[in-house]
């Protein structure tokens, strides 16, 4: 089964903490889960493997290590997961990007998919899949399908904010995905937002309501 890391680093509770309040503002939300994305970033690259190099400094040869081995490709899903794009390529400027358009159907809450855009050699690369939100689990699950069927062996899935059902979705239907979040919230409603949550993450980046 795969592991879930549930973050209690200070900065990222605080960062939340502003996240989540309705008053807070459609700029500085977006500054925010960029923020977050890229602390969170920190902690999901610790087991990427390195190599051993030599680097000539000013004044010696120093033994350092650098990143080794498979490259890096980061997927969020549309439209919210393109908010944790941005912070996370800073940190990681060799990854390539691929996109996953999925909304979700106000009735059924089922995955409807209108875009997927990956990089041609996605199969080779560890993929960091980005949503802030992981709610019912049918989105990412939609997306982790999308990215086995091209190939991806080595899937890796980033939310801000989860609860137990998505989480659960998610592990049985992808049980080698490890799953990083902020917070695991305590359930879903009868239109499955999540509770307490931070209500619809797109139209709160994107202002759109
Ligand atoms: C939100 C969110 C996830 C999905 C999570 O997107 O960004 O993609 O819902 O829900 P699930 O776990 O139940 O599938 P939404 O469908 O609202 O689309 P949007 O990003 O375009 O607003
Ligand atoms: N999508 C969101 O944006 N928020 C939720 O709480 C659930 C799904």
């Amino acid at each position: 089964m795969s592991n879930v890391v549930v973050f209690d680093h200070p900065l990222i509770q605080h960062k939340l903490a502003i996240l989540r309040n309705k008053e807070t503002p459609v700029k500085e939300f977006r500054e925010l889960i960029g923020e977050i994305a890229a602390l969170m970033c920190f902690e999901a690259t610790r087991n990427l493997p390195t190599m051993e190099v030599e680097v000539e400094t000013p004044v010696a040869v120093a033994k350092c290590r650098m990143l080794a081995g498979k490259k890096l490709a980061i997927v969020p899903i549309l439209r919210a997961g393109l908010g944790m794009v941005d912070t996370m390529v800073s940190l990681i400027p060799s990854a390539k990007i691929g996109h996953i358009g999925l909304y979700r159907d106000p009735v059924t809450h089922e995955p409807v998919e209108y875009y997927c855009k990956l990089p041609e050699d996605i199969g080779n690369r560890v993929t960091f899949v980005v949503d802030p939100m992981l709610a019912t689990g049918g989105s990412a699950v939609a997306a982790i399908d999308f990215l086995k069927k091209h190939g991806c062996k080595n899937i890796i899935m980033m939310n801000i904010i989860g609860c137990p059902e998505g989480i659960k979705t998610v592990q049985e239907a992808h049980p080698d995905v490890d799953i990083y979040m902020a917070a695991c919230d305590e359930r879903l409603n009868d239109h499955a937002y999540i509770v307490p949550g931070l209500g619809d993450a797109g139209d709160r980046i994107f202002g759109t309501k």
